[in-house]
């Protein structure tokens, strides 16, 4: 048997309800706002690695370093055999862990289809015993796993979890809670509150990469849905938000403009200088991540941060 298994939920071309769902909510909403999940086509997720190489985004390096010194300490403590891992796009850091843990399977579930089965080939290459059953799957939505040997891992890495929305985040960590047996684990990496300006930069890069990767949302919707969004008459924004604290990327619309979206017979009006919300990216405190854990059902177990206290990785056990 092959070890690469591939399933799809996720549906293949965005065609489909979902994005024309979020698309006709979020456009006719005021303000106006599109989910990021959208982002990820393989244009999204070729930049979104881009953005991990930025001298301004931290995220990636830091949590690089906390994997690279503590995987030890979290095979010591899960023992897991398989490891599931949520938005895993490149699964680059997750090799510290699929090299410490005793895995028979790794689970790496995402929308990309095109990040997902690179990196299942890849590691699939460097490690010919692992067997890798990768869904390409919306991480929000119910998911069915493959009946793979306990203790289970949950890892979901890169601050990604600081991009559902507060309500959105408690429903998310419920399922994911309900996935599990008493005793299985859940790895989170949480990007931590810290300066606004080191903050702002880390999306607002000078060369201008997070600028691209947030406009190929509506990259997204003209390819998809036959939209004719200019990506030129749209600014890029990121700005702190200090009571939420979280960052919040937009696109500002340079002029008064009307943008079609065909597939769904709208007409969408924007004023000179209307903003779209494109993405929250929620900063945390440990004490924050250990209250919302321990009300779905875990209990957080080891804190671990980088040298400069920017990001934290958590292990928790479910209760
Ligand atoms: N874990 C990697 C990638 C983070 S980027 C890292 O730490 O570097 C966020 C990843 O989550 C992308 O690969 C994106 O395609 C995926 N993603 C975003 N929303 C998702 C959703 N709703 N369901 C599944 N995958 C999602
Ligand atoms: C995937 N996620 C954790 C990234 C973040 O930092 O919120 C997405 C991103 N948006 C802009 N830059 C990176």
């Amino acid at each position: 048997m092959s070890p690469l298994h591939v399933t799809r939920t996720f549906p293949e071309d965005a065609t489909d309800a979902a994005l024309r769902a979020d698309v006709r909510h979020g456009l006719t909403a005021t303000p106006k706002w599109l989910p990021p999940k959208w982002f990820y086509d393989a244009r999204g997720s070729e930049l979104f690695e881009q953005i991990t190489e930025l001298p301004e985004y931290y995220p990636t390096r830091a949590e690089r370093e906390i994997l690279a010194a503590r995987s030890g300490e979290i095979a010591a403590a899960s023992g897991a055999r398989t490891l599931i891992e949520l938005g895993s796009g490149s699964s680059e850091k997750t090799r510290y862990l699929i090299d410490a843990l005793p895995l028979a399977a790794y689970v790496p579930v995402d929308v990309s289809e095109s990040a997902l089965t690179q990196a299942a080939q890849a590691l699939i290459a460097d490690h010919p015993g692992l067997e890798v059953h990768a869904l390409i799957a919306d991480f929000t939505a119910p998911l069915t796993l493959p009946a793979t040997p306990g203790p289970r891992l949950v890892a979901f890495l890169g601050g990604t979890i600081g991009n559902l929305l507060p309500a959105e985040r408690t429903e998310f960590l419920t399922s994911v809670r309900a996935l599990l047996a008493p005793g299985d684990g859940l790895l989170l990496g949480t990007d931590l509150v810290k300066d606004e300006q080191v903050l702002v930069r880390a999306y607002d890069d000078a060369a201008g990469v997070t600028a691209a990767f947030n406009k190929n949302v509506l990259a997204v919707v003209d390819r998809e849905l036959g939209a004719d969004f200019d990506l030129d008459a749209f600014d890029h924004v990121a700005l702190w938000d200090a009571e939420r604290e979280w960052i919040e990327m937009r696109l500002r619309s340079r002029t008064e403009q009307t943008v079609k979206v065909p597939a769904l017979g709208l007409a969408v009006e924007f004023a000179a200088g209307e903003e779209l919300r494109t993405e929250v990216s929620a900063k945390f405190r440990k004490d924050k991540v250990g209250t919302e854990l321990a009300a779905v059902g875990f209990d957080l177990t080891h804190w671990w941060t980088d040298d400069q206290d920017r990001f934290a990785l958590s292990l928790s056990v479910a209760r």
